[in-house]
């Protein structure tokens, strides 16, 4: 029926097979579909798998992405799973579980989402042994570390998803508030992706002058209220949008973009992304987000960002939340 249409070179020769870079979304839900969509319209891999229980939702949510394809730089988009469409990927992003309700704490998700995961990792561990594991499920940090646990992967493999999100949220703000291009603004949000997560105003800079000059005992009450106040709207952001929205979906697709492409282009990326502490500030075996080199394997290394005597403390504090809630875990 369509031969008609070409007429072969003779001299062109076959195309030498590349390896396509092929990533696998399991969890078709408000995150891991914003996920899928900011995946394709930034280009990132050559086949994307969707992987669900929900099998309807998963043809639903293919067909509709399909038809968006002419508007796009192609991506192959399938349903399927890590044990056929998507063996041997080179990433899996893990968004599959239940999510907050309102109010409802991301520590609390935890039972849950550790009996899901256990029901997925198995067949992770089969099916693609070199993927690098890009978690995103809550609670992030006690899920990352559980999938570690599970898999045997190189620590460098298994990533959370962080504070990246409130690393953005918090550099969004302070662009908002002070009239700059949020990409120019540098501080980070480090520790638990939670209620004990804090903000590193001590290194916090705008194209090199810190926003706080000098020690935070020295900074007026006024003073340490307004930049409470900033950070308190990234901390509770996400019961503030589930509470208006029921979700919240855009802002965590575009960050694990990022991080997905600081991955597969090596871009040597610095992100906050959760991956096990092993010594760095007296903390180990425990997963939370500290500033990490992110490349093509992973966690490369990370940096070893001086924190005022308060910053420790409340990096300290986020470690011992996150590993008395390990302890209660039936691994
Ligand atoms: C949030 C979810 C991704 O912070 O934990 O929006």
């Amino acid at each position: 029926m369509f031969e008609q249409i070409f007429t072969p070179n003779p001299d062109a020769e076959k195309p030498t097979p590349i390896r396509p870079r092929k990533g696998v979304i399991i969890g078709v839900g408000q995150v891991g579909m914003a996920c899928a969509y900011s995946i394709l319209i930034q280009n990132c891999f050559d086949e994307l798998i969707l992987q669900d229980i929900n099998q309807e939702k998963v043809q639903g949510e293919v067909m509709d992405l399909r038809h968006g394809m002419p508007f796009l730089s192609p991506t192959e988009l399938k349903g399927g799973t890590v044990a056929d469409e998507g063996k041997d990927a080179d990433m899996v992003i893990i968004t599959a579980g239940a999510a907050q309700k309102p109010g409802e704490t991301r520590l609390e998700l935890v039972g849950r989402n550790v009996n899901i995961f256990k029901g997925i990792l198995g067949d992770v561990v089969k099916y693609c042994p070199n993927a690098i594991l890009l978690i995103v499920t809550n609670p992030v940090d006690i899920l990352t570390y559980v999938t570690l646990k599970i898999t045997q992967f190189p620590s460098a493999r298994v990533l959370g998803s962080g504070t990246v999100l409130d690393t953005a949220r918090f550099r969004s703000l302070i662009g908002h508030k002070l009239g700059i291009d949020s990409r120019s603004v540098h501080a980070y949000i480090m520790g638990e992706h939670g209620d004990s997560e804090f903000p590193v105003w001590s290194s916090a800079h705008i194209g090199g002058t810190k926003i706080v000059s000098g020690e935070w005992n020295d900074l007026s009450n006024s003073e340490k209220e307004e930049l409470n106040n900033i950070f308190n709207q990234v901390k509770n952001a996400a019961y503030d949008i589930i509470k208006l929205k029921g979700y919240t979906s855009y802002a965590i697709g575009l960050g694990v973009t990022d991080i997905v492409k600081a991955i597969l282009q090596s871009h040597e990326r610095i992100l906050t992304i959760s991956t096990l502490i092993s010594g760095l500030y007296g903390i180990n075996d425990v997963c939370l987000s500290l500033p990490t080199v992110v490349n093509e394997k992973g966690a490369l290394k990370s940096v070893n960002l001086s924190l005022n005597d308060l910053e420790k403390e409340q990096l300290l504090n986020s470690a011992q939340v996150l590993k008395d809630i390990f302890k209660q875990l039936d691994l």
